[in-house]
């Protein structure tokens, strides 16, 4: 082995996924994700289930990453592990199995922010990304997260703006589930979206003078909306359901992309990221493009792969607090709140 070369195992608990990967340097060897297909039935995610289901996938899905990786666990050099935020009983398990395994093989451990690590997935070294340069403005937007942050370096970001209530992927998956579709709605909004006429129906914005978000109004709208629609014809959902995710989606990204002009003027940066679940959403990565000709933005859109949750993006970013010897004591705790 090449003893200049850093090779860590990173572990992602934080919610419904169980994930593992294996990074050498900047470079991702494994990045095994295990979805967990209990919550559907329950339209959402089910805390105690998804630490129970954490800790079947835990063990395989870290032996896949290292079997596909090629690397034998006495090569690595340390464990990075999401320390928050998220559901406290999911990251407990990917916490005490990290702690567990490093202190077996004698290895520090590093803890990760998961909203710093989504924004970071944008420096693994891959043909298919181009890295921002420093200082750069990202969107992040997940099932839990609607942030814009100005990242100044790797380990050095500031939040300019927050959502008030509602997450955007909250907002995605509360209107699919008032359309009578299943648990996370997200994508599949997307995909009705994409035969719909996105100016069927007009839902309500917001109306917030500073960088934050608001959501809730929103959703209440559409709650009325259909409900009053439905009474006067039950398959009204059903039959103009492309219309609608259209026209939501259409929503959602005008309230992203507002807040994202306005934070870019205000902070005079043109170099524009977005990060998170819902950055997986073909709307607003195209709304994003478009931006290149109309404010001559250059923006940076992470693969599919590494925009929901993965533990590829954790271990970049604990590749990054490795070169600067961040290495934390097994006494760290799981956040579930932690903050950027
Ligand atoms: O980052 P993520 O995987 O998990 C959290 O940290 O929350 O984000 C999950 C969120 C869900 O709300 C899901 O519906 C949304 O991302 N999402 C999408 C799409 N793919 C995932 N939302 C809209 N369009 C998509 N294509
Ligand atoms: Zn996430």
């Amino acid at each position: 082995m090449n003893t200049s070369e850093t090779i860590l195992l990173a572990i992602e608990s934080s919610c419904d996924d169980t994930s593992a990967a294996v990074i050498k340097d900047d470079k991702i060897l494994a990045n095994i994700v295990a979805n967990q297909e209990i919550h559907k039935q329950y339209g959402g995610v089910v805390p105690e289930l998804a630490s129970r289901a954490h800790q079947q996938h835990i063990i395989p899905v870290v032996n896949e990453a290292l079997k596909i990786a090629n690397i034998q666990k006495q090569q690595l050099s340390a464990i990075a592990f999401t320390k928050g935020p998220g559901l406290l009983g999911s990251l407990l398990v990917g916490t005490s199995f990290a702690k567990s395994f490093a202190q077996g093989l004698n290895i520090p451990i590093i803890t990760v922010n998961h909203m710093q690590a989504h924004i970071l997935a944008h420096f693994i070294d891959d043909k298919g990304m181009k890295k921002p340069p420093l200082p750069f403005l990202c969107l992040t937007v997940s099932g839990g997260h609607t942030q814009i942050v100005l990242v100044k370096d790797y380990l050095d970001m500031e939040v300019v703006g927050t959502t008030l209530d509602d997450a955007a992927g909250e907002a995605f998956d509360k209107s699919a589930k008032i359309l009578g579709l299943p648990y996370p709605g997200g994508p599949l909004i997307d995909k009705y979206a994409k035969e719909g006429n996105s100016k069927a129906y007009d839902f309500t914005k917001p109306k917030i003078d500073d960088l934050n978000f608001s959501f809730s109004g929103l959703k209440t709208n559409i709650l009325y909306f259909i409900q009053n629609n439905t009474q006067k014809n039950p398959n009204f959902a059903k039959e103009n359901l492309a219309d609608l995710c259209a026209s939501i989606q259409h929503t959602i990204i005008e309230i992203l992309i507002d807040k994202l002009e306005k934070a870019a003027e205000q902070h005079n940066i043109k170099h524009i990221a977005i990060a998170g679940g819902v950055s997986a959403n073909s709307g607003l990565r195209n709304s994003l493009k478009e931006r290149e000709q109309t404010l001559g933005w250059t923006t940076y859109i992470p693969k599919f792969e590494y925009c929901t949750d993965n533990a590829a993006m954790i271990a970049i970013a604990g590749y990054h607090k490795y070169l600067n010897k961040q290495f934390d004591d097994l006494s760290v705790k799981a956040q579930a709140r932690l903050q950027l």
